[in-house]
Order: C-alpha cells, then structure tokens, then sequence
C-alpha cells in the first residue's frame, strides 16, 4: 500500500480526493497496490466543504504528515510560496516523493527541489503545474527526448484565454469575465497573477528549463500581461486577419534563449487562434518530431486533478517497485537569456493623434530615422480634432521601436499612445 499525505483540499485537492476515491479499484490495479490518503492538511478544519469525504482525515498541523514515517507521498496542493515551499523541502527531507502543482514553486526553486530529490533518492513530479489537464512534462522529458527542441508557442493560462474569448466573441467586459473564471476555479487565489502574465511565465520557464536543460531565471523573463487590451484592439486585429492571445513565447536562438510573455496579434488561421475559453495550447518545434501541437483545458478542477492523479499513479509505481525517477532531473547547461531590447517582431500601435496636415509625415520621420519601417497605416475616423491612427510595423528591433516611441511622447500631435501589441506570425 502507497500511503499518501494530501496539502490543500481546495479546487484541485477536491478532484485529486475524489479520483482517488471513484477510481479506488483501477488504481489499485494499475499500480500493483492499493493508494491511500492518510491525512489531509487544510487551513480551516471548520469550513464547509462541497465533496463526502471521512472527517477524520482533516489536520491543520502539518507534523502529522511531515513527520509521519509512514506516509510515502505528499501532494502538495496549498499553492504560492509559503509555507508551501518548506513543506515540500522538509517532505524530501524525510525521504518522501513529492507531487505537486504548484509552478510558482518549481520555476523559482525547481533546481534546488530537484538537487535535492535526487540526493534523497526520490521522486519530484509536477505534470499539473503547467496547463492543467495537457500532458506536458513528460512529453517534454520522454516522449520528445529525441530531439533538440528549436521553439515553444504556447497559449497556458486558462483564466485570461477565458477572458479574451468572452471580450472577442461576446464583447463583454473584462471585470465580467474575469468574476465567471474565478467562480469557475480557474483563476489563482490572487488574480492579478494570471492577468499580469506571471503565471504563464513561471510555466514557460518551466517548459523552457526542460527543453533546454537550463535553469531560466524568471526575472530574465520579459512579461506583460492583458489590463491593457480593449475591445477596440481586438476589434481592428479581426479586421487586420489576426486575434488576440496571451502568448508564452520561448526560442532557442543563437545569441539566446527569447523568453516572453504578452498579448500578441496572431493569424486568424493558425491552429493557435482556435484555441478558446479555458483550454490552453502547446506548439512547439523539435528538430527531428517537427512541429506538434498538444491541446486540453489549461485549469479547472478535474482536468487538473487528471494531471496530478498521473504524477500520483507514476510516482507509487516507482515507490513500489522500488525504482525512484532522479534521472534528468538536475538542469546541465548555462544558456543566457536574450534581452527583450534585441528581439525582433512586427508591432501594432495605436495612437491617438490631431488630425491636421504633416502629422503623419511626422511620425514617419521618427520611425523612418529610428528604422522602423511601416507595413501598413489605417486612419479610422475623419474631420474631428483627434482621430486614431493604426500602425503596423514589418520587423524591427524592439530598442528601435522603444526609441520611437519615447520621441512620440514629445510630439505635440500625438495626444495618446493607447496600446502597443506585437504581432507574430508564428
Ligand atoms: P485553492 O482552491 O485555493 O486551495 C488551496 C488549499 O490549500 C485549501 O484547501 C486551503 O485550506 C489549503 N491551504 C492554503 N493555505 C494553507 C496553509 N497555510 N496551511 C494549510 N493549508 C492551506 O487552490 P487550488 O486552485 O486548488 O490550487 C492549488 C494549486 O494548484 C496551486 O499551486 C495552483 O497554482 C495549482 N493549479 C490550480 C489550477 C486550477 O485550475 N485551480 C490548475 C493548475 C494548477 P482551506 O480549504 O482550509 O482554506
Ligand atoms: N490560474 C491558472 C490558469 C490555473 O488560469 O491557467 C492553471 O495553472
């Protein structure tokens, strides 16, 4: 028998409880034995909770998972840092395998969990912890192993994908939007950390660590997140061929790994652009696989359970049978991380400017002498004082387009910079 210490009953802890316990025969006999929860740490022993399960499994001190000898396995289901992190390095301390969720965690401390997995001689899995319900991780560490993986495009936070499809194809507003995803569970305990972008970065680094074998420093990656889009930005990118998506970006390139996260303009056409609501998408480029997309909801309850029960399942075969998983673990090169100011990308900008003569060959002055060179230029209205101006730019460095942007700001014709989005063409 596994006997295993579950962190967290919240939204996930719920569905991995409830898995165990529907699946209890099939389980068994996938594994070879029997898995059981032993206890289960929550906050607030008193709180109504939605799910059947025996009381007496509730503790609120976590000694008595910890420090239980007979416990194998903890699954760490609390979420942000603390105390999360220290239970998780104290569980391995102990000699337990961990499973968890949590990709705060293992984007910021990955390499030191693991460094110290692999010096207890157990196990570290986090399938969950980057886009819910899709099998990722051990794709990336097994299946695609063959291969040097050249490019990562990734759709991977289900709360703003949620979001901007309902502002693209209802038009409704974001706060709406966001209140359903959060009654949804799909939004993290503080919001701000999807809508920012941060929670699609820490998953990208993660990705991009195992593809690259290299520890990514999260604060190396460039990240904005989607306050800014209107639903007048998505209105001209329908009209310009394109949608708007948060997008997780990471290549492998000469000079650096390109890692970041924002809104972008991507092709109506592209496989990316169906992916809507709360499903999340990885297309990513291996030099012998060629191009693979994997597709499934990115959060909520039981697709993320799925992702944990599958760390559970793999991780008690290997207590079981002996045969823990500390290969591959550690990261093993030192690439760099390219500075934002050197990518090159396409841009969208809209401005909103005084409509008289000479205000666009003035604007074309700055790009022209900072090279930026246009693709395409939309006027929208006409005969009022200040009208908005749509500009596409081909590829330009970013620290060009920075810099024309910065001398826009000094322009008296230009009265507002509303937003500036990048288009990928993928
Ligand atoms: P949640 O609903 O907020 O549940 C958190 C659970 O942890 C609750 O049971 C809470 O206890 C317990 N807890 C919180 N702080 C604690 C503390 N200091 N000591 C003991 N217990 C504590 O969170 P969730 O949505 O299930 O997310 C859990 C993890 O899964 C996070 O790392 C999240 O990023 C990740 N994840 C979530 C989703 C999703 O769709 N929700 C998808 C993928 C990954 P009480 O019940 O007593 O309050
Ligand atoms: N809050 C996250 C999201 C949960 O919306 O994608 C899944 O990691």
């Amino acid at each position: 028998m596994i006997k295993i210490g579950l962190l967290g009953l919240g939204t996930v802890g719920s569905g991995v409880y409830s898995i165990l316990e529907k699946h209890k025969e099939n389980l068994k006999s996938k594994v070879g034995t029997e898995l059981r929860i032993e206890k289960i740490l929550v906050k607030d022993i008193d709180k109504k909770r939605d799910i059947d399960f025996d009381k007496a499994l509730l503790t609120n001190n976590v000694e008595d998972i910890l420090e239980n000898p007979e416990i194998d396995l903890i699954v760490e289901l609390i979420g942000g840092e603390e105390p999360a992190y220290q239970y998780i390095v104290q569980a391995l301390k102990n000699g337990k395998a961990v499973v968890t969720a949590n990709k705060l965690l293992i984007a910021r401390y990955g390499q030191e969990i693991m460094g110290l997995a692999a010096e207890k001689g157990v196990s570290v899995s986090f399938e969950a912890s980057v886009a819910g319900g899709i099998p990722i991780i051990r794709p990336l560490r097994e299946s695609f192993a063959a291969n040097k993986i050249e490019r990562i495009y990734g759709i991977l936070n289900g709360t703003t994908n949620y979001i901007l499809t309902k502002m693209t194809e209802e038009g409704q507003d974001f706060q709406l939007a966001l209140k359903e995803a959060q009654k949804l569970g799909y939004a993290e305990s503080d919001p701000s950390s999807d809508i920012s972008g941060t929670d699609a970065a820490y998953k990208i680094a993660i990705l991009s660590s195992l593809a690259y074998e290299t520890a990514i420093d999260i604060k190396d990656v460039h990240i904005e997140g989607i306050e800014n889009i209107e639903i007048e930005d998505i209105e001209l990118a329908k009209e310009l061929g394109y949608l708007i998506k948060l997008l997780a970006i990471s290549k492998f390139t000469p000079d650096g790994i390109d890692i970041r996260v924002h809104p972008a303009f991507i092709p109506e056409y592209h496989p990316l652009a169906s992916v809507n609501d709360v499903y999340n998408a990885i297309y990513l480029y291996g030099d012998s696989v060629g191009d693979v997309m994997l597709y499934g909801q990115g959060a909520g309850q039981m697709p993320t359970a799925s992702a944990v029960v599958a760390d559970i399942i793999q991780a008690s075969k290997e207590i079981y049978y002996g045969s823990p998983d500390i290969n591959g673990h550690i990261y093993k090169n030192d690439h760099k991380v390219k500075d934002i100011s050197q990518v090159h990308n396409s841009f969208y900008l809209r401005l909103q400017v005084k409509d008289k003569p000479g205000v666009l060959a003035r604007i074309a002055e700055v790009l022209g002498r900072n090279q930026v060179s246009l693709a395409s230029v939309i006027q929208k209205h006409r005969y009022a004082p200040v009208v908005p101006i749509v500009l596409v730019t081909h590829q330009v460095k970013e620290e060009n387009l920075q810099k024309s942007i910065a001398e826009f700001k000094n322009l008296d014709e230009v009265i507002a910079i509303n937003n500036i989005i990048r288009v990928e063409e993928l």
